[in-house]
């Protein structure tokens, strides 16, 4: 059935007396369809999820995945890369306009001009970024698996790291590289208050700090621990304080006080005095109303040219194998 995507998503009707929890549920059935949340998603889209995880997970279910349909509970490059590990199946992505700043700060072009600065450097992209970048890399890297990922690169290897410049200073903090990298960030992880973060740290001395190294370093610097998505819920789980102040998008926090009931987090506040949270706008506009006419209509769908499907599928392929091994 033709629908009208004119905003970016099927803006058709629903009836308020459905129950839209179970009607999806009901569509998945009937469809043999799976929904890939990640971890900053809505706490009613994670809760709706088949599987909640941060980006290596995702793409590590959507590789080992039997669904027809993937509905990608995420940001356009997450359900791009879905599609292109799994040409086969449909991949849908209820709110188009669910873009991402960091993706957006490396635009393929200009990306391509200054690799040709680099000559025989491996270039290494962080997943956050257009398939077109995808194309030009060698290696795709997450934040859950980047230091080990470089570490197992022999050390005198010549690097190129896009397109988060945070998480490349990072990396070269931690392993002593020198590595050269793009200057890209994401708007939500820039815009923490170092500020605002140490009067809450005033205010709760028994509090730990725990960041994403998509945050700034003098962030960084403040953090007990540092960490993808799912390092940090782990974090969370294993150690033995009470209250965490926590440096990323807040929808993980649903997570975390899921699984830590009798804990208490924090979110570090950004740099604008009218709000105590940083969400990600893209992030939040998959609501279940868009997820439910998706899977209904199955639209939005995610299309990727077979070319580019190719040459993106080697460098994230090379991800996955090099995970696998180190189990990760
Ligand atoms: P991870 O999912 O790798 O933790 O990355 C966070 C992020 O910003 C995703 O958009
Ligand atoms: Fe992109 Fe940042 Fe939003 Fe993640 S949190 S999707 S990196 S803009």
């Amino acid at each position: 059935m033709e629908v009208n995507l004119a905003e970016g998503y099927v803006n058709e009707p629903i009836d308020s007396k459905l129950n839209l929890v179970s009607e999806i549920e009901k569509l998945k059935k009937e469809k043999n369809a799976i929904i890939l949340g990640h971890y900053y998603q809505l706490p009613e889209i994670q809760d709706i999820s088949d599987y909640v995880g941060d980006s290596l997970g995702l793409a590590q279910q959507a590789a080992k995945t039997n669904a027809d349909i993937i509905v990608f509970a995420g940001v356009h490059f997450m359900a791009e890369t879905a599609k292109t590990i799994c040409p086969d199946k449909k991949v849908l992505l209820p709110d188009l306009n669910a873009g991402c700043s960091l993706a957006d700060s490396c635009p393929a072009p200009d990306f391509e001009k200054f690799l040709k600065n680099y000559p025989g450097h491996t270039v290494i992209s962080y997943i956050n970024c257009t398939s077109e970048v995808k194309a030009l890399s060698d290696i795709i890297c997450t934040s859950g698996n980047a230091l080990q990922l470089v570490n197992s690169l022999p050390a005198n290897e010549k690097i190129v790291f896009g397109p988060d410049k945070n998480l490349g200073d990072y990396i070269n903090k931690q392993t002593g590289r020198n590595m050269v990298i793009w200057p890209g960030a994401c708007h939500v992880h820039k815009r923490f208050s170092v500020q605002r973060i140490v009067n809450l740290m005033n205010d709760h001395p028994d509090a730990k700090v725990i960041a994403h190294p998509e945050c700034e370093s003098d962030v960084l610097i403040l953090a007990h621990h540092i960490g993808s998505t799912s390092a940090l819920l782990k974090y969370s789980k294993h150690d033995d304080s009470k209250k965490y102040i926590v440096a990323t998008e807040t929808g993980i926090l649903h997570q975390m006080q899921k699984e830590n009931p009798n804990k208490t987090f924090i979110p570090a506040p950004p740099d604008d005095a009218t709000c105590a949270c940083n969400d990600c706008q893209y992030m939040k506009l998959i609501t279940l109303q868009k997820v439910y006419n998706s899977l209904k209509y199955e639209q939005p769908e995610i299309i990727v040219d077979a070319d580019l499907i190719e040459k993106a599928k080697k460098p994230i392929n090379r991800m996955l194998d090099i995970s696998a091994k180190l189990n990760l």
